[in-house]
């Protein structure tokens, strides 16, 4: 694959590692446009889910996708998920979503249509773009790579907090095995699992604050450019 036209900046890593906070910031110290794969993954796991298709049966899921739109909207103080033209931002991030994503990620040929849509996205202007295999399948040729990791008991700390500030009753034990597992379908599946790319910084954001990772990458990319 021929080096991108645009500036691609690409952040994998768990979840729960702080990407989404981070990418967003690094995009509008960048002028960037901020680019979430997971919220696609969500957005047609949520358009299964309401239309009672089977997510185990590939072929239906890849028909389903044929028929769906997702845009990704920049605002200045937000992101909006639009999956045919509806605001699905808050609706894609519920428990079930979350935990059922897993089916729609694992099907190669519905990954090879995520994988096109989130190419041409990034074909037309520069991205910060956050994912488990966008430094490795999507962005092979990407400006600069980084895997931002956490350790799983820090990142399940901040997941809770997250969902107990919106007000949800949190089961700690519960969430944090659910994390893990969603860590162990990431790694294992075998199209475009959850892995460090060789040309990546690897960032720990285990004892750091948001600003310092922001920085970390800011200072990287000013390094390389
Ligand atoms: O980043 P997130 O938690 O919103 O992602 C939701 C799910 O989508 C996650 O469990 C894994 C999957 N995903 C993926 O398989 N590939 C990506 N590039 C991004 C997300």
């Amino acid at each position: 694959m021929a080096a991108p036209q645009t500036q691609i900046v690409t952040i994998d890593g768990p979840a729960g590692a702080g990407k989404s906070t981070v990418a967003k910031q690094v995009a509008a110290a960048l002028s960037l446009a901020y680019l979430d794969t997971g919220a696609m993954y969500r957005a047609l796991t949520l358009k299964a889910i309401r239309q009672d298709v089977n997510l185990e049966d590939e072929d239906a899921l890849v028909v389903l996708a044929g028929q769906t739109t997702i845009d990704l909207e920049n605002h200045a103080s937000s992101v909006k998920v639009l999956l045919d033209e509806e605001d699905v931002s808050e609706a894609i991030r519920t428990i079930e979503v979350t935990n059922k994503t897993f089916y729609v990620a694992r099907a190669p040929r519905v990954r090879a249509i995520m994988v096109e849509w989130q190419r041409a996205i990034g074909e037309k202007k520069g991205v910060v773009v956050e994912g488990r295999d966008v430094g490795t399948v999507v962005f092979p040729q990407a400006t600069n790579k980084f895997y931002l990791d956490a350790d799983l008991t820090e990142r399940s700390r901040r997941r809770i907090e997250e969902l107990r500030a919106k007000g949800n009753d949190v089961d700690a034990d519960k969430l944090t095995a659910e994390l893990e597992e969603r860590d162990n379908k990431d790694k294992t599946r075998s199209v475009g699992p959850l892995k460090k790319a060789d040309d990546a910084v690897v960032i720990d954001s285990t004892h750091l604050s948001i600003d310092e990772v922001v920085q970390e990458m800011l200072k990287a990319i000013k390094k390389d450019g």
